[in-house]
């Protein structure tokens, strides 16, 4: 029997409603699984999609119900349904009858999908209106992030940060500068007909105006284009490398950051740490696919006398865990898995973080703290909590942007990722 795309779709979600796993780590499972390229398409943009939109599904569907659907199966397959009729252009009775069907050996499942799949074609202007009215169906994100988000940026800088959330990403590479210029790049993008233009605001950064799979770049595997967000490709430039520094990468995997350090200065001693020894793994096959050699440490970075020989660095990159909610857009299930007590326990954690970096820099020395999240909590706040705990530290700032301290980088702003970066110059007090 052939495999039913929605079946698969439902069962992927539950995973993560019910099972707390990450979409991407999902999604690689069910992939596999799949043979068909255009199935496994499928299956991917109905998961992103409902994901992005889950609130104002979950919203729709609590409209079109008297009682919640306790099967957690069947509740995924009508979101999937859902989502099909109200965002994706497929024929909608093609729509209503597959997903019918995939309630598979669950019959009694049948009338109430078929049900209420059709009333939603029925009454869908005025259910949408009904949704347009509700704040987290209308920004599809969940109440305790939209009041966290509004608390820090004010209500209309928060509304363009969840449309912004809610954007298809758009696919940009770092060109290797050790092995071709990003014009020599733009020409090979040309003749393999991808299109693509250079971003003046950023100078490694690439924008491809259609997303492709990286097996069909030009020489990815010998490491001449990696993808990464524009916001991640400022760390490297920040660090102000020079020749012969000692560099640490402190919150490595998967070496995103390391390898564009040592792309931007090859002659460099560079130690990558990083907490999780799988991820530890992807760190290895990313640098040798570029060529790039770094020590790598599975390491605590709170805990730097279990792994540090002692001798100070010049240059620290603390790319701290953090809640990653400037990445939303690339990753929609953050807004499904986050949850508020999150929001206590990271920033402290890199607080701790921090204050162990701090050590282990050289008078002199610069700290480049970055995260990837829009919280005045994990960024500006944190930053400004460090420079009154630690007098031999000094900031260094960046021109005008919305944060006190640092750089805080707003999802969409330049259509780059939300990311935070703070630079912090060790003073010698004994001088
Ligand atoms: C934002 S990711 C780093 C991304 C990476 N810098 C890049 O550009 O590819 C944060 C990393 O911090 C690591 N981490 C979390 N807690 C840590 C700790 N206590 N010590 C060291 N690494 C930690 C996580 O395993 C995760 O890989």
């Amino acid at each position: 029997m052939p495999l039913n795309t929605r079946l698969i779709a439902a069962r992927t979600l539950v995973r993560i409603l019910d099972g707390g796993q990450s979409l991407t780590s999902v999604l690689e499972n069910t992939s596999s699984a799949l043979e068909n390229s255009q199935d496994k398409a499928f299956v991917q943009a109905v998961c992103y999609g409902v994901c992005r939109y889950y609130y104002r599904l979950q919203f729709l569907l609590s409209q079109l119900l008297d009682k919640p659907i306790k099967d957690a199966e069947i509740y995924a397959l009508a979101l999937v349904g859902l989502y099909q009729l109200a965002f994706m252009r497929v024929k909608a009775h093609a729509a209503v009858s597959e997903t019918v069907e995939a309630t598979h050996k669950k019959s009694w499942a049948k009338n109430l999908i078929n049900a209420l799949l059709r009333r939603y074609l029925r009454e869908k202007e005025n259910l949408d209106a009904q949704a347009d009215l509700n704040p987290s169906a209308f920004y599809s994100h969940p109440k305790w992030l939209i009041s966290k988000i509004e608390a820090d940026w004010g209500s209309e800088t928060a509304a363009r940060i969840f449309h912004a959330n809610n954007q298809f990403p758009p696919m940009i590479l770092r060109v290797n500068a050790l092995q071709n210029s990003r014009e020599m790049y733009l020409e090979k993008l040309a003749a393999s007909e991808i299109e693509a233009e250079a971003l003046d605001f950023c100078h490694s950064a690439i924008r491809l105006l259609k997303p492709v799979p990286v097996f069909s770049l030009p020489d990815f595997e010998s490491g001449t284009a990696s993808v990464q967000d524009t916001a991640a490709q400022f760390a490297a430039g920040l660090l102000d490398l020079k020749v012969g520094q000692r560099v640490l990468d402190l919150c490595a995997a998967p070496a995103g950051k390391t390898a564009h350090i040592l792309e931007s200065q090859s002659n460099i001693e560079c130690v990558a740490v990083d907490i999780d020894a799988t991820r530890m793994l992807r760190v290895e096959t990313n640098l040798q696919r570029l060529n790039l050699s770094a020590k790598l440490i599975v390491g605590d970075a709170t805990q730097p006398e279990k792994w540090w020989d002692g001798k100070l660095f010049d240059r620290i990159l603390v790319d701290a865990p953090c809640s990653a909610l400037g990445v939303i857009r690339r990753h929609p299930d953050i807004k499904m898995l986050r949850r508020p007590e999150d929001l206590v326990a990271l920033p402290a954690l890199q607080a701790e973080i921090l204050k162990a970096a701090w050590t282990m820099l050289a008078d002199d020395g610069l700290l480049v703290y970055a995260t990837c999240s829009i919280l005045k909590a994990e960024n500006e706040n944190q930053i400004s909590q460090f420079l009154a705990e630690n007098s031999n530290a000094e900031e260094i700032p960046f021109a005008e942007n919305p944060a006190k301290h640092g750089w805080q980088i707003l999802t969409g702003h330049n259509d780059c990722d939300g990311f935070y970066y703070a630079r912090l110059h060790k003073t010698n007090l004994s001088a």
